[in-house]
């Protein structure tokens, strides 16, 4: 892992340079083979549920049928601490730690290998936000990714595995461009670690935006402070995107809350998730952080989410997204999240 991340995005794609960048990655393909490995890729069926759900402003119903659903990976590192992650999206469903689920997915989150999945941490590329040429938050969360590596066990008993998706008909139907993007996720006793690229091959510069879209578990939202926003400026998506500067040293959740903000630390804390505990969040090379929860109205107006449940949730989501990733050709942009239950 680098020291220092500043706020140059790309590097030029070198296979030897990669591989060197970090030792815990070289030991992880050094124990490649050598030990038990845990890979459960099953053909997931849901049961057959109908669904309804009015709009709050009354302007639509939606009927929804959950149909047989898709394929998942888990990461299991014994000790009950596992990761799965849905291969609709690439999406991390769960991640136990010590039999605690540290995530939230809602009861009534939709697995028809359509929609992306309401909860867990679905990755938003290339575009955050509404989309005039395709839907809210991209495609990469809808589409269906490789598993490139199946879970392996290192060197030093944690597990990753290895997903990408690369452009075809569809992200072309939206977004007429060839990419790859990929992700390498490490399961360690208490940690869980996303390493993101995403490679140009094409012959023309790439304007997107990322972000991990993390649904954290909490007992009740209210009682969560989020640190490291002192200072930052936001964009207050719940008052038409004006602008302003965070003042209090901790972030506190008390209504509807949709912010942006913007350069933040490599690091958030955020207190009384699970069992009361702390989750550290350490980002690289993802500078915003939004801070999202629906609240109860907003709640009712999102068709796969339960109006009780806005008390369970806060997101807390690293990405680039203020301003978008330029990605010339033959480049390619890297980017880390580690998770840490304190
Ligand atoms: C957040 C956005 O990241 O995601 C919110 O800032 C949005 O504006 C929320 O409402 C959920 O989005 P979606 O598309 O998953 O309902």
């Amino acid at each position: 892992m680098r020291e220092k991340f500043g706020n140059v995005v790309v590097s030029r794609w070198r296979r030897s340079g990669m591989a060197s960048r970090t030792s815990l990655f070289c030991l992880a393909w050094l124990g490649v083979g050598t030990a038990v490995l845990v890979l459960l890729l099953t053909s997931h069926t849901q049961p057959q549920v109908r669904r309804e759900k009015g709009r709050a402003d009354g302007s639509s119903s939606v009927v929804e049928m959950a149909a047989p659903a898709t394929s998942v990976v888990v990461l299991d590192r014994g000790n009950n601490t596992t990761c799965t992650v849905n291969l609709h999206g690439a999406t991390v469903v769960s991640w136990r730690v010590n039999n605690q689920e540290q995530l939230f997915v809602s009861k009534q989150a939709i697995f028809d290998g359509k929609r992306a999945i309401r909860g867990g941490i679905p990755i938003v590329f290339p575009q955050f936000g509404p989309w005039s040429t395709g839907p809210q938050h991209g495609f990469a969360r809808i589409c269906r990714w490789e598993l490139k590596k199946p879970p392996e066990r290192l060197p030093t008993g944690d597990v990753e595995a290895m997903f990408q998706l690369l452009d075809n008909e569809f992200t072309r139907s939206m977004w007429n461009y060839p990419f790859s993007l990929t992700y390498r996720l490490i399961l360690r006793e208490k940690e869980l670690h996303f390493n993101i690229s995403v490679y140009n091959p094409g012959a023309e510069t790439l304007s997107f935006t990322f972000l991990l879209h993390t649904y954290f578990k909490v007992p009740d939202v209210r009682r969560c402070q989020i640190t490291g926003m002192r200072g930052c400026t936001y964009i207050d998506k719940t008052r038409e995107g004006t602008l302003y500067q965070e003042h209090r040293d901790v972030v506190t959740i008390n209504e509807w809350t949709d912010r942006i903000y913007q350069n933040t630390p490599l690091e958030h804390i955020i207190t009384n998730v699970v069992s009361g505990r702390k989750m550290r969040m350490q980002k690289y090379n993802l500078v915003d952080t939004v801070v999202w929860n629906p609240w109860i109205e907003k709640a009712k107006e999102i068709p796969d989410f339960g109006e009780e449940e806005f008390p369970n949730l806060v997101c807390v989501e690293a990405g680039h997204v203020s301003s978008p990733v330029i990605l010339p050709p033959g480049t390619v942009f890297e980017a880390s999240q580690i998770l840490q239950v304190m």
